[in-house]
């Protein structure tokens, strides 16, 4: 098991590049199934949810190569329909396989992905879609069977809640289907422009990505395509916030701004002087951070959820008292127990967050929650006084690309100790359960 050990309150400086979004790369990765021929993705993060979704691919009989940033697959010789039990249970986000198999083969096996650390995650929006595109499904001891005989048929669709990964598997399952699918209701976050743009690339024909009605009018087939992922808004998000939280002056470079635009007021309003160009950020944070009163996490263009926990952390060592109110997903508050650790003062009262800023942090040791959870733990022990040894670091690395190398350049005083054989750290278990968020009772 590998940690982090940080010697806190180093003010961070410097410029760094943000890596490729794992958020866009996974289902660009699902839509290379469609590909009759070589898709090449360039920009393509190193994380383990990218190795995940190769193995997949790689399973359902794809060659794949890649080289540093940029992965190679040849889809033509498909010879599996099926997500395994164990790779649905290491990744729950691979249920965004299930159009590009169904569009590709007509039919579609996988178990059920199952709740995990931040919520239930039902899938009932991605099943009512391929349904009402003319899949049939079966469920047997927690597998589902989808087939398509004739195919997929283009539906008039409208997804009771603008769901980014029933609007990614809906624009997937109708890239090839027969006739046109006018998709109402969809989400509107960058990663769907971006694969749309990557299945136009390949010679799909879809309108309005990006807005809340997208029309899909399904083509044969899909040919040969390279393309390059757009930047990881929450890797920018989040290292904005570090430089925030350390009274530093960080540049964040290859990004595109308007990505962040949600963060960008709250930055201001806690004191950050921001400076925009058109592929960077930069941030001079102020010598004391100023609470911000409300936040509440939207579908984009709003606040996105997962930027939550990052926020929560910086707003922990702000002058006064923050509100945030998460309306995403039921139970994303696990890194509030382990805030408390560190000297936060922090209630929960269902998804109402209340921070009372503290004048510091002291370190603290901690065990990751959950990927965005465990990121917020890395920055409040950027910020804190004396040292903090983060574990769980198989949550972080799953979502951030070596982030100890990029918070090292900025300065931070963070290594990264392999197989640490020290003892197992226990997160505080008698803090409020309502912090916890534990009484869902969630697991990965
Ligand atoms: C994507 O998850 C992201 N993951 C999440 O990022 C992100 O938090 C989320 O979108 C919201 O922006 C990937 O892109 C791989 P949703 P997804 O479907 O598609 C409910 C991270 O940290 N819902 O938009 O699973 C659901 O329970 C991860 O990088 C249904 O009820 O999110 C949730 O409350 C975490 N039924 C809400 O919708 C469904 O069929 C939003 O979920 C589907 C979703």
């Amino acid at each position: 098991m590998d940690i982090f050990r940080i010697n806190g309150q180093k003010r961070l400086e410097g410029e760094i590049k943000i890596h490729g979004s794992k958020n866009s790369a996974l289902p660009i990765l699902a839509a290379a199934v469609l590909v009759q021929g070589q898709t090449t993705i360039h920009n393509c993060p190193r994380l383990s949810d990218v190795d995940a979704a190769i193995e997949i691919l790689e399973a359902l009989g794809c060659q794949v190569t890649r080289t540093g940033h940029s992965v190679l697959i040849d889809a033509t010789a498909l010879s599996s329909s099926e997500i395994s039990d164990s790779m649905m249970l290491k990744m729950r986000s691979s249920v965004v396989f299930l159009g590009a198999i169904l569009g590709r083969t007509g039919e579609a096996k996988l178990s059920t992905p199952g709740g995990c650390e931040i919520g239930l995650r039902p899938i009932d929006l991605h099943i009512s879609a391929m349904k009402q595109m003319g899949a049939e499904m079966q469920s047997k001891d927690g597998k589902l069977f989808f087939s398509a005989a004739n195919g997929l048929q283009g539906a008039n669709i409208t997804l009771a809640f603008p769901s980014v990964g029933a609007t990614e598997n809906v624009l997937l399952a109708a890239a090839t289907a027969k006739g046109r699918t006018i998709l109402s209701n969809a989400a509107r976050e960058p990663e769907i422009s971006d694969l749309a743009d990557f299945l136009n690339a390949a010679g799909a024909r879809i309108q309005g990505a990006g807005d809340s009605t997208v029309i899909i009018d399904g083509v044969s087939h899909l040919h040969a395509v390279t393309h390059t992922v757009i930047p990881d808004r929450i890797a920018a998000s989040t290292y904005l916030l570090a430089g925030a939280m350390t009274k530093g002056s960080v540049k964040v470079d290859g990004i595109i701004p308007a990505h962040v635009g949600a963060l960008l007021p709250i930055l201001e309003e806690a004191g950050c002087h921001l400076t925009v160009g058109s592929k960077w950020v930069h941030l001079d944070a102020p010598p004391r951070l100023r609470p911000v009163k409300m936040t509440r996490t939207m579908p984009y263009p709003g606040f996105p959820t997962d930027v939550q926990a990052p926020l929560s952390a910086m707003l922990t060592v702000a002058d006064g008292t923050s509100v945030i109110v998460e309306n995403i997903f039921e139970s994303r508050y696990k890194h509030a127990a382990s805030l408390l650790r560190f000297g936060a003062k922090i209630s929960v009262e269902g998804r109402m967050e209340v921070i009372e800023g503290v004048p510091f942090l002291t370190g603290a040791r901690v065990e990751a929650p959950d990927l965005r959870g465990g990121m917020a733990l890395v920055l409040a022990g950027l910020a804190a006084q004396g040292e903090t040894t983060v574990s769980g670091l198989s949550h972080i690395d799953r979502g951030y690309e070596a982030p100890e190398k990029l918070l090292k350049s900025l300065g931070a005083d963070i290594q990264r100790i392999k197989d640490y054989a020290g003892t197992k750290i226990e997160n505080e278990t008698n803090a409020d359960p309502e912090l916890t968020g534990e009484k869902c009772g969630e697991t990965e």
